[in-house]
């Protein structure tokens, strides 16, 4: 390495006060010199190299270059010595320039992109990496030229597709959410007016079994008791068409809200079903704070507990236990059964609204408790999932931000 460097040093030396005889005597275009084998092999690599290069002194006057920058620049070799470095370089990108020679006298290295200026007028963008070496005492500035227009043009190329595609997102997106929009007021005004018509269907359904019971022979009136039942359970539709459609429209703050106080309000409303089925449920308190929001929570809790004490094979006293985990910054709450279980072909779908895997005659329901389980988590920037095995029951779990983050 050290004798290396004292080659380096000794024909950047030798470079240089041939450079001086030949400006001091305007003795033409060829460097006359005498090499040693070191100094040949090193002047062929500095002429070969795939680089231009440039040797230069620190007021910017040239001392050599190889014929890769030559051609670079469009000059030749008798030109280029009455060339200065600051003349190469696009009059614009001047000061950048200077800069660049300040923070490499500081450093003794630098590397910069800058605009460069051929002979012809002509300017393209480099790449310039330059380190100084010291010689008899004296700073000298070696260093490389890359032409990069090709990267430029690339560079350029990308950003500009990638602008393109994110205009194109964002329109999309726009669309999206209008088109959300205007779904989801569409189910809400819908759902509104439908109930009126279906009450006045009810109403005169109860009316004729009141009124004209006599008149009725048991067929007619096991019909209208039909339509009496199929009205209630398509308000029942309604109703829960409603507050999903709520729930999507309306936008959440998330707070800091204790489970623990969600939980039992969850509890005080399925309590008579609770009791009902002799259910049995298990709470590993205390459960953490989330950020959230309290009634959607409810909401979401109150579905999955309720899921939890329906879905048992018939006589099974239903056995849940509730539990959370806290991973970092994330809390994931469990709400696990030990009933029928999901085979796991449904398991992305019944958090799809009005999907039911089992008829109505054994386990009543509309299919939307699991849609609004996944549209609250959403609102509230958290996800929900379950894990199940077919007989073995059915784990079920929310994950959102713990307290303070
Ligand atoms: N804990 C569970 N165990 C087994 N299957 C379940 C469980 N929870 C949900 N499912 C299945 O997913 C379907 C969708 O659940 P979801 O809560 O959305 O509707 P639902 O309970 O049938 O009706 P709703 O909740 O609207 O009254 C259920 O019909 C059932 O097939
Ligand atoms: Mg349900």
């Amino acid at each position: 390495m050290k004798d290396e460097e004292k080659s380096k040093e000794q024909i950047l030396k030798e470079l240089i006060d041939l450079r001086r005889t030949v400006v001091a005597d305007g003795a033409g275009d060829q460097l006359k010199r005498e090499h040693s084998t070191a100094e040949e092999k090193y002047y062929n690599l500095f002429q070969s190299a795939n680089d231009a290069i440039f040797i230069q002194d620190l007021n910017g006057t040239i001392i050599d270059v190889n014929n890769k920058l030559l051609a670079l620049f469009g000059y030749d070799r008798s030109e280029i010595m009455s060339v200065r470095m600051a003349d190469l370089v696009n009059a614009a990108e001047e000061s950048k320039y200077r800069t660049a020679l300040e923070s490499l006298v500081k450093d003794g290295a630098t590397v910069f992109e800058i605009l460069l200026r051929r002979k012809n007028g002509e300017s393209f963008p480099a790449e310039v990496s330059a380190s100084t070496f010291p010689v008899n005492g004296e700073k000298v500035v070696q260093g490389t030229v890359r032409n990069i227009s090709e990267r430029k043009r690339a560079e350029e190329e990308f950003r500009k597709y990638r602008k393109h595609l994110e205009a194109f997102v964002a329109q999309r997106t726009d669309q999206l959410e209008a088109a959300n929009k205007e779904l989801e007021s569409f189910a809400y005004s819908v759902s509104h007016d439908l109930r009126a018509p279906l009450r006045a269907m009810e109403g005169f359904a109860s009316a004729l079994l009141e009124d004209y019971a006599e008149k009725l022979d048991e067929t007619g009136r096991d019909y209208a008791n039909r339509v009496v039942s199929a009205a209630q359970h398509m308000d029942i539709l309604i109703q829960d068409l409603l507050a999903y459609s709520r729930l999507s429209r309306s936008a959440l703050k998330p707070n800091a809200v204790s489970l623990d106080s969600v939980l039992g309000e969850v509890m005080h409303q399925l309590s008579s079903d609770i009791q009902k089925r002799d259910a049995q449920i298990r709470v590993e308190r205390p459960l953490p704070e989330v950020m959230g929001d309290h009634a959607t929570l409810v909401q979401v809790l109150s579905n999955l507990l309720s899921n939890a004490i329906k879905f048992v094979e018939p006589g099974v006293k239903p056995k849940v236990n509730i539990r959370a985990e806290t991973l970092s910054n994330k809390v994931r709450l469990w709400v696990e059964d030990a009933g029928i279980g999901i085979p796991p072909e449904y398991h992305a779908r019944i958090f799809r609204i009005f999907e039911r895997l089992q008829g109505m005659e054994s386990y009543p329901g509309t299919g939307v408790g699991l849609a609004i389980v996944k549209k609250g988590l959403e609102r509230m920037g958290g996800i929900a999932g379950v894990d199940s095995v077919p007989g073995k029951g059915s784990k079920f779990w929310v994950e959102l931000r713990a307290k303070g983050f």
